[in-house]
């Protein structure tokens, strides 16, 4: 690997604004915490250290550098966090190929390749002239077609199952990736939108009607090993980049939507392909931005998944706005008869989640009861103590009291009692270390690695003291952490990390060390006194070792020798 580039390269980028980016960062103390975006949480587990350059996660025990932040994170290998913090630092790493890895799904994912190429061929050749023409007066050109891969799957039941058969597919694949299923085709006679994983592979199909026939509108390929729905967002490989430029995401419901944005320059969009909101899909779309634009089709059943998604995507700390569209539209269909600029007005104007609740809170009362309306009027107050600005808020009140003839004061006081209880549940509580259980030897040896990772002359101490190692893993560490101080000169736990990133166990070791609060800095006395807990474990076990060998020993003049070890190894006398 390239240790010397990838240390240049570390050193000159700055782990907190590369995380920073990504998930909000709030500064305490002497370094920097955030919700963790390894595992499921809403508190800031996470905390990054400016000064030692890593993350460590307190909850899930996610830890590592900026490359394994980015790779982690992205989903991408060493070499691509490498070319992408190299281009971001401006240093060339040309020199660095990326070879993709090869996985046991390497070959469905071809098939699904094949698939493709099968159906745009179609769709380009003269069988596909009717499906063109219908794509056409929806407004999808050529160029659409091309860019989303669109395709056609012919009526003629088991052409693709013939191809990819003849092409070393058995059936038994074929029908568990959902292309076949028993000895034919799935999809007959449908336009092709193939169906795109988070790393942009092409995992599954949505093959939509295009004559009168009154079968099913979508035909969605099965869950699968490669595909799961579940677990992404249409257009995401594309919305990564652009979300990051644009700073907010917009989720749409389904992905003619987005095709359709993309058509007038917007891209920073997802959707949602018909479901509800899965807790993959949130942390998916965390990883976009932390600002989201809901804006789903503006019917009711439009309304309502905007009011679930965005109560969901709000409770997960995500800020969410909400378009409102016409009754009959669609962010498609309005697009086409209001174009451009009606549309990116309406994203501008998009309502604070918490306004928009408020506002569908009045579609549901029954104003004539004066039950309807207390209810009303405390959910309006619920709500409006979610609000940050407090001018907001009473602005707010100042209207219900108005409308419903009640006394300012009556409101307030509602109102601030909630806060009262706002306020404890907003405090920023950064959740303290759980302290793992380990003997006082472990406990040792790790603190004694964590000198040797930060201070050079504790590794010449380790080598010069002959310590012996508890396990397997510690040895290995250390004489890993030789090598490199011998190689580079210096040694600092970020690059370290680097050069361990193809040694899973040393980097478990690493890891668990660095969830404890080791001291940093030592003396050489105080150093000393480790190194005698270290090797009072040596002594413990080779008594363990002595007694076991005492008691299968038959000679009783042998056993007195033994007896006389084990009696100067307790005395420390050896
Ligand atoms: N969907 C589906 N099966 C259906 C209907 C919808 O899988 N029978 C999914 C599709 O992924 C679609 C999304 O839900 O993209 C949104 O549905 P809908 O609004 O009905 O689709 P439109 O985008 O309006 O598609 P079209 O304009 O072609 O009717
Ligand atoms: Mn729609």
């Amino acid at each position: 690997m390239n240790h010397d580039l990838a240390n240049e390269i570390r050193s000159k980028v700055d782990i907190v604004d590369i995380i920073g980016e990504r998930i909000p960062l709030i500064a305490k103390g002497k370094n920097f915490f955030g919700v963790c975006p390894f595992h499921d949480d809403t508190n800031p587990s996470m905390s990054v250290s400016r000064e030692k350059q890593i993350y460590t996660c307190f909850s899930c025990h996610a830890t590592g550098n900026v490359f394994t932040f980015l790779m982690n994170y992205e989903h991408i290998d060493f070499k691509e966090a490498l070319k992408y913090l190299g281009d971001k630092v401006g240093i060339d790493t040309g020199s660095v190929k990326v070879t993709k890895k090869s996985t046991k799904y390497d070959k469905l994912y071809d098939a699904y390749k094949l698939a493709l190429k099968y159906y745009q061929n179609n769709l380009n050749s003269t069988v596909g002239k009717e499906a063109k023409k219908y794509l056409l007066t929806r407004n999808i050109d050529e160029n659409i077609i091309k860019e989303f891969e669109i395709g056609l799957s012919l009526d003629k039941k088991d052409d693709l199952t013939k191809l990819l058969t003849g092409k070393d597919y058995d059936l038994t694949t074929l029908n568990r990736i959902g292309l076949t299923a028993d000895t034919h085709d799935v999809y007959n006679d449908r336009i092709m939108f193939p169906l795109y994983d988070v790393a942009g592979r092409v995992v599954g199909f949505s093959g939509r009607i295009y004559k009168d026939n009154g079968s099913n509108k979508y035909v969605n390929t099965k869950e699968t090993d490669i595909f799961k729905k579940g677990e992404m967002l249409y257009h995401y490989h594309i919305a990564r980049d652009e979300c990051r430029i644009k700073k907010f995401v917009i989720v749409m419901e389904g992905f003619m939507d987005v095709i359709r944005a993309s058509t007038i320059g917007i891209n920073n969009t997802v959707a949602l392909m018909g479901t509800a909101l899965t807790k993959e899909q949130i942390n998916l779309i965390k990883r976009l931005s932390n600002n989201i634009v809901l804006c789903l089709d503006g019917d009711d059943p439009g309304i309502n998944a905007a009011l679930a998604n965005g109560e969901l995507l709000l409770n997960s700390g995500i800020e969410v706005k909400v378009v409102e569209l016409p009754d009959n539209d669609d962010p498609d269909s309005f697009i086409l008869k209001h174009g451009k600029e009606r549309f990116e007005g309406l994203i501008k104007n998009a309502i604070n989640y918490s306004d928009f609740k408020l506002k569908r809170l009045r579609d549901k009362v029954d104003f004539r009861s004066d039950e309807g309306k207390a209810n009303y009027i405390n959910r309006v107050i619920e709500e409006t103590s979610k609000l940050d600005d407090p001018i907001r808020r009473e602005v707010v009140l100042k209207r219900l009291a108005k409308e419903f003839d009640i006394s300012y004061n009556t409101l307030e006081m509602r109102m601030n009692s909630l806060l009262k209880d706002e306020k404890k549940k907003d405090e920023v509580v950064i959740p303290k270390k759980e302290t793992t259980k380990k003997d006082k030897y472990t406990k040792a040896f790790e603190q004694i690695i964590y000198f040797m990772l930060n201070n050079d002359w504790v590794i010449t101490e380790v080598e010069e003291g002959k310590l012996i190692f508890p396990s397997n893993v510690m040895r290995k560490t250390c004489s890993e952490i030789s090598y490199y101080y011998k190689k580079y000169g210096e040694i600092n736990v970020a690059d370290f990390y680097t050069s361990i990133q193809d040694k899973e166990d040393i980097m478990l070791l690493i890891n668990s060390i660095l969830a404890e609060e080791y001291n940093e800095t030592t003396s050489r006395e105080e150093l000393m006194e480790y190194f005698n807990v270290a090797r009072e474990f040596a002594t413990k076990e080779e008594i363990k070792r002595l007694t076991g060998l005492m008691k299968k020993e038959v000679d009783p003049l042998e056993q007195a020798k033994i007896a006389e070890k084990i009696r100067k190894l307790k005395l420390g006398d050896n």
